[in-house]
């Protein structure tokens, strides 16, 4: 088998360079590296991930190799790649297969590689990985000790499998972990995404109707910094609570159709397909701006978007103009894919540190456990949550309280 596959192995200073300015924010995940460095708890094991190939997956997979691993990686999405971390990692003996603008039919090849390697350990981000393993490579999955999921639709997936009663092996839903999903899915996508369309757009968003689709964690984060960004924020939602929720947070909430003839930049963040459909389209502005945050490209439908349109155009890097029939223009960025990892570099490193110090902590878990857990999706251990919270503040130089004994007695009784 080829031992990594890249755009330009010449990217590989550029990268080096990148991945010492991420460890320098990262450092929960190299506290930890540090901690286990010498132990090496991994050693002898082999590795299978699919993530999006940053420089935070970066120090995440320098993190593992450290504690004796052996990786092999492909990405989570094949417009994410930074080429110059690709190229890095594979100079240091990480076998990766990533580069930036790949075809589906090389993404699945790239995630095939990672099956092929026959991992002890698997880590996902989207479920592609885990699916394949339990589609394709089902004899691969059943020696698999365990593996650990990234984000919100490879739970959904993964908890889908499980009820279906096919999970093959344990699996840590790492984007449960508190110290995950309020801070990398709020405020990581809640930034990156800005940072995304504005590079991708520079337009002012100070006065632009932003038209938030999806409540959840990650739409929270992406309202709250656009209205501080000075944009007039409408949200939209199907669940009832959420939208009440987004309304008492000061929020303009009114449904896609309604919302459709007024936004200025609409913004997928649900998790589910065809949010953003032809008759959406044909009651939008011209110049209207669709992204897509959510995790797979589903989210806008690219395919009506096509079928549609009397004319197509790249006019900038990452937004592609569609003219409709009445000559009304629409701007798709990065092609429906995470506008934050394509337009702009993911989420920014401090943030990945919690998620990441998640993941590497899991790993340990499920190996140190390995053969005690069942074929299910399993919560992170709440002390392991704890831990990653108390390292950060510690890093950050922020002292908290402790219960004083009277505390802790008051506290856990029913008599005052
Ligand atoms: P979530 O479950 O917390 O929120 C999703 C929300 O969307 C829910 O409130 C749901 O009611 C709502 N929704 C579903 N269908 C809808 C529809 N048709 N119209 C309007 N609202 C609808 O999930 P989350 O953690 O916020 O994640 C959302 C998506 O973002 C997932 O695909 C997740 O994997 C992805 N994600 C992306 C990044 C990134 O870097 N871009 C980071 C984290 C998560
Ligand atoms: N998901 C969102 N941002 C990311 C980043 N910077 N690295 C890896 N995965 C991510």
């Amino acid at each position: 088998m080829e031992s990594f596959k890249v755009r330009d192995l010449s990217l590989a200073g550029e990268g080096k360079k990148n991945l010492e300015w991420a460890e320098m924010h990262m450092p929960v995940v190299m506290l930890l590296r540090r901690r286990y460095a010498d132990q090496k708890p991994l050693k002898g094991y082999r590795l299978g991930l699919v993530l999006h190939v940053t420089k935070e997956t970066g120090v995440l997979v320098r993190t593992l190799r450290a504690w004796g691993a052996e990786v092999y990686l492909a990405p989570s999405n094949p417009l994410s790649t930074q080429d110059d971390i690709a190229a890095a990692l594979a100079t240091e003996g990480v076998h990766v297969y990533a580069w930036r603008g790949m075809t589906e039919e090389e993404y699945f090849w790239a995630i095939g590689r990672v099956v092929e390697a026959e991992p002890h350990l698997v880590v996902d981000d989207g479920g592609d990985l885990h699916a394949y393993l339990h589609d394709k490579a089902v004899d691969i999955a059943k020696k698999i000790i365990g593996g650990t999921e990234e984000t919100t639709t490879g739970v959904i997936r993964l908890r889908a499998l499980e009820r279906e009663g096919r999970l093959l092996y344990p699996v840590i839903a790492v984007n449960d972990a508190y110290t995950k999903y309020l801070f990398d899915n709020r405020y990581g996508t809640g930034q990156s995404t800005v940072d995304g369309i504005l590079r991708a757009t520079n337009i002012l968003l100070a006065g632009k109707r932003v038209v938030v689709a999806g409540y959840g964690w990650v739409g929270r984060g992406i309202a709250l910094r656009m209205r501080g960004m000075g944009a007039r924020v409408i949200v939209t939602e199907v669940d009832p609570i959420r939208a009440l929720e987004a309304v008492m947070d000061g929020f303009e909430v009114m449904s896609m159709d309604e919302a459709a003839k007024i936004g200025d930049v609409f913004i997928t963040a649900t998790g589910n397909r065809d949010v953003i459909r032809a008759e959406h389209m044909e009651k939008m502005k011209d110049g209207a701006i669709l992204a897509n945050s959510g995790h797979f490209n589903v989210e806008i439908s690219v395919a009506d978007l096509e079928r549609i349109a009397v004319r197509k155009r790249q006019i900038r890097r990452y937004v592609t103009e569609y003219t409709l029939k009445d000559g009304k223009r629409l701007y798709l960025l990065a092609e429906g894919r995470l506008v934050n990892l394509v337009a702009a570099e993911g989420h920014p490193s401090e943030v990945m540190d919690m998620s990441f110090a998640n993941q590497a902590l899991s790993l340990l878990y499920l190996k140190d456990n390995a053969g005690k857990l069942q074929p299910k999706v399993y919560r992170v251990p709440r002390e392991q949550d704890e831990e990653v919270a108390r390292a950060k503040l510690e890093a950050m130089g922020i002292n908290i309280d402790t219960l004083t004994p009277e505390q802790k007695k008051y506290l856990g009784s029913w008599k005052l």
